[in-house]
């Protein structure tokens, strides 16, 4: 299996989504599943921000693109291959201000890309490219923002990667947000992290199925 994984937390060493992510490989190996990874660490190699010249080239059809406009979109279409290439895409972020942090931000507006990750149908309709990619979202949260608790209705961390990702045709992907990680006591905190390496070895069972 061809993994891109992919880590967005500032926290190095320290980062408990890194931790959890690097845990979730090792369930995926103790399932006797082969791997071949791709990495990426976005705090080390943050996509650029979307700049003018960016918003002109992305949307004039490639037929139509000069090699000036080739060459502002490279380094969006060289991260596009990174995720239509993979067979399964692992991506692990802590939430910051309700969302992701900013270079995951940045990161989706360089994969979302007319003519690469989605195309328009002779109707007019959007479909998505990445319908055979497994996908597994690893996020992490100071907060406890579980169904039920007062700061659930905060999160906007979890509708805006399936609204995304959904979008470029990743269809059904996995969840596992450990929460609270920081704002609680520590023994709150350490269930989180236990939880979360429980969901992580089901999600590993089920693509090694
Ligand atoms: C700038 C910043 C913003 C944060 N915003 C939130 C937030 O909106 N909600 C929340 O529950 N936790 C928030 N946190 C806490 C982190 O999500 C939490 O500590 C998480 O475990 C960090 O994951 P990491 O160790 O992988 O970096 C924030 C942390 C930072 C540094």
């Amino acid at each position: 299996m061809k993994l891109l994984h992919i880590d967005a937390s500032p926290k190095g060493q320290r980062s408990n989504s890194r931790a959890l992510a690097r845990h979730f490989i090792a369930c995926l190996r103790e399932q006797n599943v082969e791997l071949e990874i791709d990495y990426l660490d976005l705090t080390q190699q943050p996509p650029a921000h979307i700049d003018e010249s960016f918003t002109i080239a992305t949307y004039t059809p490639s037929a139509q693109r000069t090699a000036a406009m080739e060459r502002t979109l490279a380094p969006s279409t060289a991260l596009c291959r990174h995720v239509l290439d993979a067979d399964a895409l692992l991506f692990a972020m802590p939430m910051h201000n309700f969302s992701y942090p900013s270079v995951f931000k940045a990161f989706i507006d360089n994969i979302v890309r007319a003519e690469l990750t989605y195309v328009v149908d002779e109707s007019g309709q959007y479909v998505g490219q990445l319908n055979r990619q497994k996908a597994l979202f690893i996020t992490t949260r100071g907060t406890d923002m579980r169904a039920g608790m007062p700061l659930a209705h905060m999160d906007a961390l979890t509708p805006s990667l399936n609204a995304a990702f959904g979008f470029i045709g990743v269809r059904d992907p996995s969840f596992v947000n450990a929460q609270p990680t920081q704002f609680a006591a520590a023994e709150a905190r350490d269930a989180a992290l236990a939880r979360a390496r429980i969901e992580l070895l089901e999600v590993a069972r089920k693509w090694a199925a």
